[in-house]
C-alpha cells in the first residue's frame, strides 16, 4: 500500500490528532482533489470549520432521544416479525433496513429505494480500500456521483424537518462554496448508513458469540446499556483505519517519514492495545474509562457520535427484550479491509 502502518493506541491517537503534521487534503501536498470529491472529510481545517459547525448545528437541533425512541419501535416490530420466521438474514433483513431508516428518518428525507442504497453504499466502501486494490476506485467514484444525484433530488422535494432542512437553512447564510455543502450533505447520510449497517451487524454477531454478555444485559439499568454499547463499539467498530499524508518530515516511533508519505492509523488494532486497555480482547461490559478510536479522533472524529451511541444502544436493548439470536449458518465477512462488516449472518431465534 505503500504506507507507514502505525498501529498502538499513542501513535494512531496522535497520527490522528496532528491535522497540521498529518494531513486529510492531499492538496496540502500537492496531489489533486477533482470537485466532486471535496466535502468534510477530504478538506481540513480551515476550509473544513464552517462544514463541520454546520452538521454539528444541524445534529444539536434534531431531539436525538426521541429518534432513539423511533428506532427503538423499529427494531422491536421488525424483531417481532421476523420472529415468525426459521430462520433470516440478519444483514439483509435487519442491519440494511434499519440502518437506512434510521438515517433516512434522521435527515427527514424520503427513504431511498432499500436494494439500490445497498449497492451504492457497498462500492462507496470499497473504494476506501482502493490504496490496496486501486481498480475499486472508479467504480467508487460513479457511486459517489450517485450519491450526488440523490442529494439533489432531496434540493427538489419538499423535506420533513431534520437534519437535511437544517443543513440547508444553515448553509444558506454561509459563505463557502456551494459544492462543499452538497457533497458533505451526501457524506454525512453515507457515513451514518454506513457505520450503523456495519455496527449493527458487528454487534449482533459479537452478542451471538458472547451469549453470556447479553444474558447479563438483559434488564440491566441506563449506565450499564450505555458503557456496554461503547464496549461493543470498541470491541467491533467498523472502522478498521484511516489514512492521512504526512505534511513535513517527521520521525513516528524511529521511523523517518517524508513529507508526501502516506500514514494509515489502525484503529481497529488500538482498540485492543493492551497499552491502553486492561483484558483488551475481552467485552468488559463496564468498561469505564473507555477512550477507544472507534469514532476516530481529532479534526475528523466523528460528528454523529451521539447518534451513534443512542442507535446502537436501542439495538442492544432491543436485544435483551428478544429470545436469544443463534446462528443458522456461517457468517460471511465482507471482503473489505478498510470497513469491517458482513455480507451474511443467517440467524434463528432460539425457541
Ligand atoms: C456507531 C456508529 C458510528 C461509528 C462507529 C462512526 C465512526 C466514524 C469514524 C471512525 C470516523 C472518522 C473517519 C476518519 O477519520 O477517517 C467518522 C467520521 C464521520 N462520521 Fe461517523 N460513525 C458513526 C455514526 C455516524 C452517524 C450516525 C453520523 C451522522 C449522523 C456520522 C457522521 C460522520 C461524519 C460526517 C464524519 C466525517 C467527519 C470529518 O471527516 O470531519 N457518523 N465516523
Amino acid at each position: 500500500m505503500k504506507s507507514w502502518v502505525v498501529s498502538r493506541y499513542v501513535d494512531c491517537r496522535e497520527v490522528l490528532r496532528d491535522n497540521d503534521l498529518f494531513a486529510r487534503d492531499r492538496r496540502r501536498v500537492g496531489a489533486e482533489l477533482p470537485e466532486f470529491l471535496q466535502n468534510i472529510q477530504t478538506l481540513d481545517p480551515p476550509a473544513q470549520t464552517p462544514l463541520k459547525a454546520v452538521l454539528t448545528g444541524a445534529l444539536r437541533a434534531q431531539n436525538l432521544d426521541e429518534a432513539g425512541a423511533r428506532a427503538r419501535g423499529q427494531i422491536s416490530a421488525l424483531l417481532r416479525e421476523l420472529s415468525a420466521r426459521d430462520e433470516f438474514d440478519w444483514i439483509t433483513d435487519v442491519a440494511a433496513p434499519v440502518a437506512l431508516t434510521i438515517t433516512s428518518e434522521l435527515f427527514g428525507v424520503k427513504q431511498p429505494d432499500l436494494g439500490w442504497y445497498v449497492k451504492l453504499s457497498d462500492v462507496i466502501a470499497r473504494r476506501m480500500d482502493s490504496g490496496l486494490l486501486p481498480e475499486r476506485a472508479v467504480a467508487g467514484d460513479h457511486a459517489r456521483k450517485s450519491l450526488g444525484a440523490l442529494v439533489d433530488s432531496w434540493y427538489e422535494d419538499d423535506p420533513k424537518p431534520g437534519v437535511f432542512s437544517t443543513i440547508r437553512e444553515t448553509a444558506s447564510q454561509l459563505d463557502v462554496p456551494p459544492h462543499y455543502v452538497h457533497n458533505t450533505t451526501g457524506v454525512m447520510f453515507n457515513a451514518s448508513y454506513g457505520t450503523l449497517f456495519a455496527t449493527v451487524s458487528n454487534v449482533a454477531l459479537a452478542l451471538i458469540r458472547h451469549p453470556e454478555a447479553l444474558e447479563s444485559l438483559r434488564g440491566a439499568d441506563r449506565e450499564l446499556l450505555d458503557t456496554a454499547t461503547d464496549e461493543l463499539i470498541r470491541f467491533e467498530g467498523p472502522a478498521q483505519g484511516t489514512s492521512r499524508v504526512a505534511t513535513r518530515r517527521t520521525v513516528l516511533r524511529g521511523t523517518v517519514v517524508e513529507p508526501g508519505q502516506i500514514v494509515l492509523a489502525l484503529m481497529a488494532s488500538a482498540n485492543r492495545d493492551p497499552d491502553q486497555f486492561d483484558r483488551p480482547d475481552e467485552l468488559v461490559l463496564d468498561r469505564q474509562p473507555n477512550k477507544h478510536l472507534s469514532f476516530g479522533w481529532g479534526a475528523h472524529g466523528c460528528l454523529g457520535v451521539a447518534f451513534g451511541r443512542i442507535a446502537v444502544r436501542e439495538l442492544v436493548l432491543c436485544l435483551t427484550q428478544s429470545p436469544p439470536l443463534e446462528l443458522a449458518g456461517t457468517p460471511v465477512r465482507r471482503a473489505t479491509a478498510t470497513v469491517r462488516s458482513l455480507d451474511s449472518l443467517p440467524v434463528a431465534f432460539r425457541r
